[in-house]
């Protein structure tokens, strides 16, 4: 039987990966956070005072970077970097890393070597168009930049990070924009995805729909496989 793949995808504090991470322990599925991954590419690139114009630079440092991703443990060249991805300078700064096309060639070989004969959810901007565009399921999970930015703040909040709300906000916006107009594996939903508003939702709402889907999904793939599956 070939592994049961659900692509969420979305822009900035949608809620992808608080519903993915909860999905993948309902449904004992692996959960790959792609978005972790660029952070680390852009956490390197930022340890290290690296210039992003140069191409060379791109070319002497991405082989210089080696992702391990042990559960919720990130770890870059060794090192678990769980924390210090989720600060506002990376933040700051992933969007111009992922836009680089050798940066995402690497990643996405990556993500599909992780997910190789497993059954996975990952969560991203380009899982359901470039990933795997064949995947069983796929998401495209939306909300108010308003609403993201809230969650955001509360993001920060719970991690004693201090940070403005506009501030937030017009990062956020400007995430978006680069995400959805840069040329390799832009922000997009894929034609076969099933956009959800996470506007006014809770987590377990949010959660109750994207289960609905799996159910049904899980159901569809059993009878290609010619197996059955009871919801
Ligand atoms: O959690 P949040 O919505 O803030 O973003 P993330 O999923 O951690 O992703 C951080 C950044 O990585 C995004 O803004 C994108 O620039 C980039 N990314 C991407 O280009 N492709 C993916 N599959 C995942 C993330």
């Amino acid at each position: 039987m070939r592994n049961f793949i659900v692509a969420i995808d979305g822009p900035a504090g949608s809620g992808k990966s608080t519903v993915a991470k909860i999905l993948a322990k309902k449904y004992s599925m692996t959960y790959l956070d792609t978005g972790a991954m660029y952070r680390m590419c852009a956490l390197y690139f930022l340890e290290n005072n690296i210039s992003l114009n140069k191409q060379e630079n791109i070319d002497k440092h991405l082989p210089l970077i080696n992702i391990d991703i042990d559960k919720d443990s990130f770890y870059l060249n060794g090192k678990d970097v769980s924390k210090e991805i989720r600060t506002p300078e990376v933040t700051a700064l992933v969007s111009y890393v992922a836009k680089i096309k050798e940066v995402r060639e690497k990643m996405v070989e990556l993500q599909r070597k992780i997910s190789f004969g497993k059954d996975v959810i990952l969560d991203g901007r380009d899982i359901g168009t470039v990933v795997f565009p064949n995947a069983d399921l796929k998401i495209f999970l939306v909300a108010s930049p308003e609403e993201r930015a809230r969650r955001r703040m509360k993001d920060y909040e719970e991690k004693g990070i201090k940070e403005e709300y506009n501030k937030v906000l017009a990062g956020i916006l400007e995430r978006d924009f680069i995400d959805s107009t840069r040329k390799e594996g832009p922000l997009k939903k894929a034609e076969d995805a099933v956009e959800i508003n996470t506007d006014g939702d809770t987590i377990e709402e949010t959660v109750a729909k994207l289960g609905v889907f799996i159910g049904v999904a899980r159901q569809q793939k059993a009878k290609r496989d010619g197996e059955k599956y009871d919801i």
